[in-house]
């Protein structure tokens, strides 16, 4: 077999991002064989080593699942010392990755123009919660701003009652899908990068990241602005619309008639609230034939308030009841495996542990364990979350805060004398008790 070559092998990163949105990007790039070197700064390093930890003298998992496999600088950017550090770093990369707040690069000296200057090949990603036409661009953001500005909360939730208030998903919609999102401009930057010889500015906003995955809640609007009403809702037929989407709970979102069904408990002691199954109802005949095999409803394949899809959409309610009665005796995985049987496209809702204990998600890249030396040992993240047929991605440690300084200092050619000067003029001193 032909020796593996890492897509990014080559690849020098500084990596000037905090938090999530910046670090799930910068975390693929690594895994894709990119050296990336993570500025941390001085005493305190990025804000989620501290924060929701198992143990206040470890880093969190917040961090540790954002960070594996980069090299950590601590430098403090203000000092005119830093400055000069970093400036060497841009000078030697292919891309500078920031997401501080909207301004802060600017301030401290490094903004797209001043950047290109100095190294015309490198590629400059940054993230900011608004596009810079956006009446918003000024504002900080973290993801649930991104989710309630971005078509995500308005339309996730229930309908009806109390509960029909803007609801956030518990994907991050905002965060890892903006790192995700720069990453694809990224790696079309590098692509130019080939033949144009020249870096480009890749600017990615929190919000258009989340909204690009709101495409059919707008597509939904404009509906909605031409005949007033949505089939594939739970409001229709009997309930007025709104001049704006509405929440709709759990339908499909496509045309399709989908919804979760409550099932036996499968647990028993404690129970679980998400027993539960969601079962989709096809439009094609073929596939509404099979249905109604694998449930015993045949007598819908006559009846004319059930028989088409179009008949269906508006008596969903009585599917809801029947097939909810159909569910109740029997277990999420129970309905999963006899409706698959009749090719009915069905899943059981799965709980955090439930996934994070399914020995067959041990692939190699779903999800992975990564050994982080030292007393957290081993724990297990998401992997990349694709494959590629050529290069397996292998998947190291955290590095310690500030771990890598001396080392990426020597390669930019800074002697021994001056990294001691650094240290002690707090350039790049780490924690006064240590590292973390
Ligand atoms: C996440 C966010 C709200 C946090 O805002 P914040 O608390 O002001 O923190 P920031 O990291 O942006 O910057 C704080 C300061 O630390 C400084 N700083 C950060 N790292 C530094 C370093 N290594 N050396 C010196 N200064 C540093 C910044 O320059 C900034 O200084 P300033 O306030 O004088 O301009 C903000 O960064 C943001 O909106 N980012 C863009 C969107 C985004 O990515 N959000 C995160 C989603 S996970």
């Amino acid at each position: 077999m032909a020796k593996q070559v890492a897509p990014l092998e080559g690849i020098r990163i500084v990596d000037f991002t905090n938090v999530q949105s910046g670090p799930s990007c910068t975390q693929l790039l690594a895994w894709l064989g990119a050296d990336v070197w993570k500025i941390e700064e001085p005493g305190r390093g990025d804000p989620t080593r501290k924060e929701l930890q198992f143990n206040p003298d470890l880093p969190s998992y917040y961090y540790l699942q954002l960070n594996s496999d980069k090299k950590s600088i601590a430098l403090d950017a203000k000092t005119k010392d830093g400055y000069e550090i970093l400036k060497k770093m841009i000078e030697g990369c292919d891309m500078f990755i920031e997401n501080l707040h909207p301004g802060a690069m600017d301030k401290l000296g490094f903004s797209w123009e001043v950047v290109h200057k100095l190294n015309p090949k490198c590629i400059y990603g940054s993230i900011k919660g608004f596009p810079v036409t956006s009446q918003y661009a000024h504002l900080k953001a973290y993801e649930p701003i991104a989710q309630v500005t971005g078509a995500a909360a308005t339309t996730t939730g229930w309908f009806e009652g109390q509960y029909n208030i803007p609801t956030q998903s518990g994907a991050a919609l905002g965060d890892s899908n903006t790192g995700m999102h720069l990453c694809i401009g990224l790696l079309a930057a590098l692509a130019q990068r080939e033949k144009t010889g020249e870096g480009c500015f890749v600017y990615q906003s929190m919000h258009n990241a989340c909204l690009n995955l709101c495409r059919i809640k707008t597509r939904d609007q404009l509906t909605l602005d031409k005949i007033g009403y949505l089939t594939q809702y739970p409001q229709y037929p009997d309930q007025k619309f709104p001049d704006y989407v509405p929440r709709a709970g759990n339908i499909e979102g496509g045309g399709v008639l989908g919804w979760t069904y409550a099932c036996k408990g499968f647990y028993q002691n404690p129970p679980d609230t998400n027993d539960f199954v969601y079962i989709i109802l096809q439009r094609e005949e073929k596939s509404f034939k099979l249905f109604c095999e694998g449930t015993g409803f045949t007598d819908w394949l006559t009846n004319p308030d059930f028989a088409t899809a179009d008949a269906r959409d508006r008596n969903k309610q009585a599917i809801y009841k029947r097939l909810g009665e159909w569910c109740k005796d029997k277990n999420k995985f129970e309905v999963t495996a006899h409706l698959a049987k009749y090719e009915v496209p069905v899943g059981p809702v799965l709980n955090t542990r439930e996934i994070l204990t399914d020995k067959s998600l041990y692939d190699g890249n779903t999800l992975v364990k990564i050994n982080q030396p030292g007393p957290v040992g081993e724990f297990v993240t998401v992997g990349v979350p694709f494959t590629l047929s050529s290069f397996q991605p292998t998947y190291g440690p955290c590095p310690e805060l500030g771990g890598n300084t001396a080392e990426i200092l020597d390669k930019l050619g800074f002697s021994k004398a001056q990294q001691e000067e650094f240290r002690k003029n707090g350039t790049t001193h780490v924690l006064p008790d240590g590292k973390m």
